[in-house]
């Protein structure tokens, strides 16, 4: 999809879909002002025998109106006029707005949408919105398929943002923020939504060396099963031990400011199938286990992202990748493990398994000296329960990275929601055989794996963002969402603001 800006008046705008915003009570926006001042009142007067109030995110396409250039205008309902239109609103209206431009089946569209204000936002942040749901809206997962493209409607191919002359540089700095986030975003969905069949560890290691490959200053490797012996990953190896496809941690290193600068440090739980092991799973919707590599996914195409807009950071992703299956090698309820980091771990239940791939990854991570360390986890079916597809969960050793993770994802449109990570929990994980035990009980579970986590995070900036809920969608709609991948970039663009402020430290 291509995107650019566009400074021309509604109603001359040469286009086959023009999405135009109206109030509830069908109160004009500017653009739905023109236009229906340049077709002699027609718009408005079809909208009213449609029935259309302009309820967030209701819409309707109106075809050849006379004295209007484009082919057709696309008018999305923005609800009441009196109340603030938060950044919340705005998200929703523009996300159904997206999706039904898409919908449309034209071959180019306009976006009159950022002519409204929206309270604490900009021209860059409406228009990158606008990239951003119109990627998401547009995307469809048909590398499986025999046929693809077959009985899908094409998205627009070319959409201008409309914005008057003193934004327009803004409308395209956004433009060129979402395009970036986007494609991150889709490699995510891509390759969350891959099966597990498909999407192995060494694949999704594979697909990591097809990024760096892509971009100069990114480089990759993979550590195999012997490298994770030699270095004492105990604990990885043993979630590996049931599954014929060989672990991989896969590590790519981003290099945009001096060496001096510590790097911040991703960390995605990259379980390529997880039945559960020798605690198996229920089968009835045991497929959804391909998601389970979603918080990986997510910081590789959170990489794509940071690589494509170059940002002056250095970021470096890690994803222990494995599969979590059950056979005569597979370890079994009451195996202790050791970790790399010296620790002894009882295996009280082996679909426990991504705290037990995560721990060594956070104990290498400790190589790099990060300035943080964020881990990125479909964790945990607590949180699910817990906060819903609404938000992430977020947990942290150190309160203002969680106050950065919370307000990026807030500015984003992909929230998480802080819980708590007092000691008391931490008592649930006692093992009266190892060090400790890889499950805390029913009680809090989100909690007890954020709290099993933390203690090898301890001498860490450090913050965990549980995806379970968010990171795919069930049911009709089923398929990867992406998410977080745009709380990730958020948090790091945050990250180049506060380094602008700051003097890089001498060398
Ligand atoms: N990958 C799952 C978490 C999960 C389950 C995410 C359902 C989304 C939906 C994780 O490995 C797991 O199995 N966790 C267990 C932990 C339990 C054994 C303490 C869970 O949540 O049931
Ligand atoms: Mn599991
Ligand atoms: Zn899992």
């Amino acid at each position: 999809m291509e995107f650019n800006t566009t400074t021309t008046d509604a109603p001359r705008i040469r286009t086959g879909c023009l999405v135009a915003g109206v109030f509830e009570g069908r109160d004009a926006t500017p653009a739905y002002q023109a236009l229906d001042a340049a077709s002699g009142g027609k718009l408005d007067a079809i909208a009213r025998k449609s029935r259309f109030r302009g309820d967030a995110g209701k819409h309707l396409q109106v075809h050849a109106l006379d004295g209007v250039t484009a082919d057709s205008v696309l008018i999305v309902g923005c609800g009441p006029k009196k109340e603030a239109m938060t950044a919340a609103r705005y998200l929703k209206i523009a996300g159904a707005a997206a999706r039904a431009t898409a919908g449309t089946g034209a071959r180019s569209a306009a976006w009159s949408l950022g002519e409204i204000d929206v309270a604490d936002r900009d021209m860059e942040w409406k228009s990158r919105v606008a990239v951003e749901r119109l990627g998401d809206a547009a995307y469809h997962f048909d590398a499986m398929r025999s046929d693809p493209g077959k009985d899908r409607t094409p998205p627009p191919g070319r959409t201008s943002i409309a914005a008057p002359r003193r934004h327009r540089e803004a409308a395209a700095a956004g433009i060129a923020t979402g395009q970036a986030i986007a494609a991150g975003v889709s490699l995510a969905r891509d390759l969350g939504n891959l099966p597990g069949n498909v999407c192995t560890p060494s694949h999704l290691a594979d697909q990591a060396r097809a990024l760096a490959a892509r971009h100069g200053k990114v480089t990759f490797k993979a550590l195999d099963e012997a490298r994770m012996k030699r270095l004492g990953m105990g604990s990885l190896l043993s979630v590996a031990r049931g599954s014929r496809q060989p672990p991989r941690l896969i590590v790519l290193e981003y290099r945009g400011a001096p060496r001096s600068h510590a790097p911040i440090v991703l960390v995605g739980k990259g379980v390529t199938f997880d039945s559960g092991g020798i605690s198996i799973k229920p089968s009835a919707t045991m497929d959804e286990m391909k998601f389970d590599m979603c918080g990986a996914a997510s910081v590789i195409g959170a990489m794509e992202s940071c690589a494509t807009l170059e940002l002056p950071l250095n970021v470096v992703a890690l994803a222990p990748a494995c599969e979590n299956l059950p056979d005569g090698n597979a370890s079994k309820p009451g195996d202790i493990v050791t970790t790399m980091a010296g620790r002894t771990v009882e295996v009280l239940n082996t679909d426990a398994e991504g705290r037990l791939i995560l721990c060594d990854a956070l104990t290498y991570a400790e190589r790099y000296k990060p300035d943080v360390v964020i881990d990125v986890a479909t964790l945990t079916g607590a949180c699910v329960i817990a906060l819903g597809a609404h938000a992430s969960g977020l947990f942290s050793n150190h309160q203002p990275l969680a106050d950065a993770l919370l307000a990026a994802g807030e500015h984003a449109g992909d929230r998480a929601w802080q819980m708590p990570l007092w000691d008391e929990y931490a008592e649930q994980l006692k093992s009266n055989f190892a060090d400790v035990a890889n499950i805390g009980g029913r009680e809090a579970g989100a909690v007890t794996a954020a709290s099993f986590l933390a203690k090898f995070a301890s001498g860490q900036r450090w913050a965990h963002l549980d995806v379970a809920g968010t990171a795919w969608r069930s049911g009709k709609e089923k398929g990867a969402t992406g998410r977080p991948v745009g709380l990730l970039c958020q948090y790091l663009l945050d990250r180049t603001r506060a380094a602008d402020r700051t003097p890089a430290p001498a060398a």
